[in-house]
């Protein structure tokens, strides 16, 4: 088969999750491809609007539940206008899983600490559900998400469910001005919540994605705080095209984001040339 051909998935949930931002989940229209379908946490996929274009997201649902595949997208060009038009029963096209993945696996028995700011909470949430899926395999699970006001918050739901775990501490805010009267939560830029929080580094892993600008100023957070750089991962967003390795759209250097990538720990991006 053409590595550039998609699959067909049947769209079966449409989820509203700001003004500008869904999810959609997807079901592979061929039962064998279903069954056989796999991938790893921090993956991604091409997906296609027929006639639109191709775009690329992260899978935001973990594998441990199988079935369908969930992307979350913000309307921002032609691709995410083009799916915003699409309803429950529509065709459109998913290949993948591509990239490489965070690596859990060696992340058990120790602490999990997950940072998310915006719509940077899907790759986090895909990770999120695959550990608390594991429970068993992880000590403590600590979540620091973070959005402009109380209306860009997404997975409204999950965070409910996540703030009534016991096994599990949540922390969200809002920036300065973005919370409404009835918000219970911190306000404030992530970096100073994750400082509040203080997480313990000891045995601590942490997984963070949002806005270059919250991710640069909550690493030195991290640094204070005692982690080291081998211990901080995160996903970068390059612009792609084939999503292979092939069209040396996405790369850094030498270093193919699509390949390597997108997962990558701080140490390694300390290592990329400087136009990162
Ligand atoms: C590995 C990976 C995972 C991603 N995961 C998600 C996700 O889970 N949810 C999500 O909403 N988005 C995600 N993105 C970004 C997403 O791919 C783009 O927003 C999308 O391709 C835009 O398509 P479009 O045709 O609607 O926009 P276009 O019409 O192509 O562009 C609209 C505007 O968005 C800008 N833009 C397009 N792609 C990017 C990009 N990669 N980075 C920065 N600016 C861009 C363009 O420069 C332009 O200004 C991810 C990107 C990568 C590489
Ligand atoms: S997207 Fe084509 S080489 Fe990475």
């Amino acid at each position: 088969m053409n590595l550039y051909t998609p699959h067909p998935v049947r769209v079966a949930e449409v989820i509203d999750e700001t003004v500008d931002t869904r999810t959609l989940r997807l079901e592979f229209k061929d039962p064998a491809f279903a069954e056989s379908f796999d991938f790893k946490a921090g993956q991604f996929g091409e997906y296609s609007v027929f006639g639109a274009g191709e775009c690329t997201f992260c899978i935001a649902s973990p594998p441990t539940r199988r079935g369908y595949i969930e992307c979350s997208f913000k309307k921002v060009g032609k691709v995410t206008n083009a799916m915003r038009e699409l309803e429950v029963g529509d065709t459109m096209g998913f290949r993948g899983p591509y990239g490489n993945h965070f690596p859990l696996d060696r992340m058990e028995g120790d602490n999990l600490l997950f940072i998310a700011g915006g719509i940077g909470l899907a790759p986090v949430r895909c990770v999120i559900w695959n550990a608390l899926d594991l429970r068993d395999k992880f000590r403590d699970v600590t979540i620091v998400y973070g959005a402009r006001s109380v209306g860009d918050l997404v997975y409204r739901r999950e965070l409910e469910e996540w703030a009534g775990r016991d096994d599990v501490k949540l922390w969200q805010t809002v920036d300065p001005g973005g919370e409404t009267p009835d918000w219970k939560g911190e306000v404030g830029f992530v970096p100073s919540v994750v400082e509040k929080a203080e997480p313990k580094a000891e045995n601590t892993y942490a997984i963070i994605c949002g806005p270059p600008i919250m991710i640069k100023f909550t690493l030195p957070v991290l640094i204070k705080l005692g982690f080291t750089k081998d211990r901080i991962f995160t996903t970068l967003e390059n612009r792609m095209k084939c999503g292979l390795g092939k069209c040396g759209r996405c790369n850094i250097g030498p270093v193919y984001v699509c390949k390597d990538g997108p997962v990558f720990t701080a140490a390694q991006l300390e290592d990329l040339p400087p136009e990162f």
